[in-house]
């Protein structure tokens, strides 16, 4: 299975605020920037360094860089949005590369409206985050728009995923490792995750 469910006690106390109904806008879009930057901690835990040389205090000292062209993270418009600077607080020489990506609420389908991608994407490594992986729909439509564009190493951060949308997700890349703070019980009739926490775009833009 391409997930890690993180299990660190700050993920699962600042996700537990965030499935309360009385938690405020403000609270929950510190929190889903707090929890985006723990996902990326885990994410990033190998990758490649490469040594270099510093002038230091006391003359070269040899330090170590992340190898590579820099990291592109790709926020789902809109709710992806709300983890963004979690992400680039922890990697703030990131490039954003931003996919638009709508639900038709009836059939469920993914439609990609936007995509506005990074160069070089094949020397990079791509960070999808959006906070909710329901269907995978929306996810496999992105990690599919990455491919084409040559992206070759894809993650994914999210909050909350259902098994549902995991299982889409492995059937269709099995090569992309997604990073969840949850793995929740499942769907409910209206695609939404249970328990979950709701509409993420809506708490965190305050639009319900
Ligand atoms: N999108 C959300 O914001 N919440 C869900 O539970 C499912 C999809």
């Amino acid at each position: 299975m391409p997930i890690e469910e993180i299990r660190h006690p700050l993920i699962r106390h600042k996700l537990g605020i965030m499935r309360k109904i009385d938690t405020s806008t403000k609270s929950f879009r510190e929190l889903a920037q707090e929890v985006g930057a723990l996902l990326t901690y885990e994410a990033t835990k190998d990758l490649q360094l490469e040594p270099h040389t510093i002038q230091g205090w006391a003359g070269p000292v040899e330090v170590e860089r992340l190898a590579g062209k820099k990291i592109t993270v790709v926020p789902i418009l809109r709710a992806g949005i709300g983890m963004l600077d979690g992400v680039l607080n922890l990697i703030p020489g990131a490039k954003v590369s931003a996919v638009g990506v709508v639900r038709n609420e009836e059939t469920l389908q993914a439609h990609a409206y936007l995509e506005k991608l990074v160069g070089e994407l094949d020397q990079r490594l791509a960070l999808i985050v959006d906070p909710m992986l329901a269907t995978g729909g929306s996810m496999i439509a992105t990690i599919d728009m990455l491919k084409k564009a040559g992206c070759r190493e894809i993650r994914a951060l999210v909050l909350v995923a259902a098994p549902e949308g995991l299982r889409a997700v492995e059937a269709e890349h099995p090569d992309v490792v997604i990073y969840a703070a949850a793995v929740d019980r499942g769907l409910n009739e209206n695609g939404y995750i249970m328990p979950g926490l709701g509409d993420a775009g809506d708490r965190i833009f305050g639009t319900k």
